[in-house]
């Protein structure tokens, strides 16, 4: 089977724009791919973390793949740093990545801007960390939000530039990108997006939210003066986020929304939002709740998922050792 292969960091609280852009997503591939699902916590540090919240988060973050329907028999979940490949390949791909790629990246751009204080190479060297856990893979398919388009990109410019010289060595992915909901904007500025470190509390639905915060949320929602309820991103961004969220956890088309909920204000339509989230994470919250307190059975989900991640990361990294020259271990 092909493989699929994503991560998130485990740094803040997982939105529900993490869950529609991307976790939602993964949970209907393991028939058709084999897929391996991480926590990157080598990428997380490149902002200052607290290490005793990092390590909780990682087990929170983990019940929620699980709790959202990633069964750790039919997936493989996995740490980052228990998988040594990422960082090996990593360094070999930073000498075939240039620093004009990197300084391109958005991602950076934006980082650098708001951690002004430790614009650390590990920011810089970011999406080349990013490249190497996928292509160490041989992942067919990435499926991710929006945001990771550029450094998709990159890490298709680089394997292509790799397999120029060595030959093929690595395959190409290709982004997966859902047609509704791979970008959720704030609820309270629906002109950026949504994100799991926001430190507007308001800004965000998170996962762990209950249904009361979630309605209230969503009821404060900005959106604009007028009261037409359609999909039109530059004059209406907060309706037309609402109306995404909508879409994407009900499956109703736009058509249809606009049908059921044009002409009559505002207020029915944020309720019908709030309830379809409410809905929407109204099994994930229980099974979360059923999974976190079993330390020891999580544990043991990250050290098999880490040796079979590593047996198929070895066996690239074994063949780029070989490509460029070194003495086989
Ligand atoms: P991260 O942790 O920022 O986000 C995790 C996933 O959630 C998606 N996402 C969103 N989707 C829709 N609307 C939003 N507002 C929104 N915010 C986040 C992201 O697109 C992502 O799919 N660099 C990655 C992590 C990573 C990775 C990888 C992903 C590291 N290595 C290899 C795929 C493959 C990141 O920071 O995601």
């Amino acid at each position: 089977k092909p493989v699929v292969l994503s991560g998130i960091q485990p740094s803040g609280r997982l939105t529900i724009g993490n869950y529609l852009g991307a976790l939602k997503n993964w949970v209907t591939l393991n028939e058709q791919f084999d897929c391996y699902y991480m926590l990157v916590d080598l990428h997380a540090i490149t902002v200052r973390q607290d290490p005793a919240v990092l390590r909780e988060r990682c087990y929170e973050f983990l019940s929620l793949y699980i709790a959202c329907g990633l069964d750790p028999r039919k997936n493989v979940l996995f740490v980052q740093s228990h998988v040594p490949a990422h960082a090996r390949l990593s360094w070999i791909l930073n000498c075939y990545t240039q620093m004009g790629e990197l300084n391109r990246m958005t991602q950076f751009k934006d980082k650098s801007a708001k951690h002004v204080d430790n614009i650390n190479a590990g920011l810089y060297g970011y999406p080349v960390l990013m490249a190497a856990d996928i292509l160490l893979y041989q992942a067919k398919k990435v499926p991710v939000g929006d945001d990771q388009k550029q450094h998709l990109e990159l890490t298709r410019d680089v394997a292509q530039r790799f397999n120029n010289v060595y030959g093929p060595i690595f395959t190409v992915p290709e982004p997966m990108i859902p047609p509704v909901g791979a970008r959720i904007m704030g609820l309270q500025t629906p002109e950026s997006k949504m994100s799991k470190s926001d430190d507007a509390e308001t800004n965000a639905i998170y996962l762990l939210d209950d249904p009361d915060v979630i309605t209230r949320k969503v009821k404060r929602a900005v959106t604009d003066l007028g009261n037409e309820v359609r999909f039109d991103i530059a004059e209406k961004p907060g309706v037309s986020n609402l109306m995404s969220i909508l879409s994407a956890t009900t499956g109703d088309s736009f058509d249809k929304i606009v049908e059921q909920y044009n002409g009559q204000g505002y207020g029915k339509f944020k309720g019908a939002v709030a309830e379809a989230v409410v809905e929407c994470l109204k099994p994930v919250q229980a099974k979360y709740r059923d999974v976190r307190d079993d330390r020891s059975g999580l544990q043991s989900i990250l050290r098999e998922g880490a040796r079979k991640a590593a047996a198929r990361a070895d066996a690239t990294l074994a063949r780029v050792h070989e490509a460029l020259g070194f003495i086989p271990e």
